[in-house]
């Protein structure tokens, strides 16, 4: 595997540090450990099988063996703290790059703010960014990608809801392949934010949104609220205008669709 990533990888730093474990419990732990000893920006952590995955808000992230893509870089992004959040929008970005070279029609393919992506209504795949206080700060980027998952190789909770690549092109996928053009276009992506250009990275997310025009409810800070989601702003917040036509600006959280 770690030959097959090597040859077809493209990239200038991203990756070049490649580490591949058959089982860990979780690829962003991992990195994060390497971050505290002496991990490099660009350092990537893959799992053949994750035993504990993680996605957001404490939620667990299924990863059967060697079937989908379950990986985590390093980053040491020389900007301030409060400009990282922006860095799952740029591996949204990635991961929808990556996603539509496979895809012969992207019509589907939709970015779910904060940090989902989804296909036809069915999530493909879930990004679990981690900013970290240390000596200096560095951010944890954990992508997962469902390539070649089958229905049954996940559990009851899940299976109506998610999709893997495999399912929508109805063939094998090479995970390699896959790894590559993802470590490539999140290389891109990166670069383009680390040159300020994260506005053209919010207008990505913002042209691909699956929320955009849709009711939504979310835990506001007092209580549950609701409105239309009409867009992001140029921080890369979600932008709802409420039944009262006030627009909120959420930052972070949770979000449900209504219709
Ligand atoms: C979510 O859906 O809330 C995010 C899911 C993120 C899953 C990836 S798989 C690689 C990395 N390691 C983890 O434990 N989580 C992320």
């Amino acid at each position: 595997m770690k030959e097959a990533i090597l040859n077809r990888l493209r990239t200038a730093v991203i990756g070049h540090k490649l580490h591949i474990f058959d089982e860990v419990g979780s690829t962003n732990d991992v990195a994060v450990e390497r971050a505290r000893a002496d991990g490099e920006e660009g350092e990537v952590f893959i799992a053949r099988r994750q035993t504990a995955g993680r996605g957001r808000l404490g939620r667990s992230w299924e990863s059967p063996a060697d079937k989908n893509v379950s990986l985590s870089i390093l980053l040491r992004p020389p900007c301030a703290p409060a400009e990282t959040p922006l860095l799952t929008l740029v591996a949204g970005s990635a991961v929808y790059d990556t996603l539509a070279s496979f895809l012969n029609d992207t019509d589907g393919l939709k970015l779910k703010w904060p940090n989902d992506v989804y296909f036809k209504d069915r999530k493909i795949a879930g990004i679990l960014s981690e900013l970290h206080f240390e000596k200096s700060h560095f951010v944890v980027v954990g992508i997962g990608i469902d390539v070649n998952a089958d229905p049954e190789d996940f559990s009851l909770e899940v299976r109506d809801l998610a999709v893997s690549l495999k399912g929508i092109l109805g063939k094998e996928i090479d995970l390699a392949e896959v790894v590559a053009r993802l470590l490539g276009s999140f290389e891109r992506r990166y670069q383009s934010f680390l040159k300020g250009q994260a506005g053209e990275i919010v207008a990505f997310c913002d042209a691909h949104s699956h929320l955009k025009g849709r009711r939504i409810s979310f835990e506001g800070s007092n209580g549950n609220k609701s409105g239309v989601a009409i867009g992001l702003s140029p921080q890369g917040h979600l932008l709802v205008k409420k039944d009262d036509d006030t627009i909120l600006t959420v930052a972070s959280g949770d979000v449900i669709l209504c219709s």
